[in-house]
């Protein structure tokens, strides 16, 4: 499956959710999470991420973050369309550390 990572807190820009086939983007306060269990591996998503964000549960980078998305997209609800992102959205996009931050 893809995986949303570090870099989609306090980002969330949403363009992902937009083009999923099969609508399965879930959403936190600030950040989504895609589900292990629906995703199609279409790939789609991932060059659509203004942040980043999204990549294969093969890549090194997503190392933790594959348990995180299965966790929250158990408990966070759909979104299936886009939304507008916080307005200071692009300040966070690449800041580091903002795991410790995540909203659940
Ligand atoms: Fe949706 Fe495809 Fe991205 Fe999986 S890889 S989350 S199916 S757009
Ligand atoms: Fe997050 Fe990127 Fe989607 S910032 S909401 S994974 S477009």
């Amino acid at each position: 499956a893809y995986v949303v990572t570090e870099n989609c807190i306090r980002c969330k820009y949403t363009d992902c959710v937009a083009v999923c086939p099969v609508d399965c983007f879930y959403a936190g306060e600030n950040m989504l999470v895609i589900h292990p269990d629906e995703c199609i591996d279409c790939g789609v998503c991932e060059p659509e991420c203004p942040a980043g964000a999204i990549m294969p549960d093969s890549d090194p980078r997503a190392a933790n973050w594959a348990a995180l998305n299965a966790e929250y997209a158990a408990q966070w609800p759909n979104i299936t369309e886009k939304i507008d992102p916080p307005a200071d959205a692009d300040a966070w996009n690449g800041k580091d550390g903002k795991r410790d931050l995540l909203s659940s």
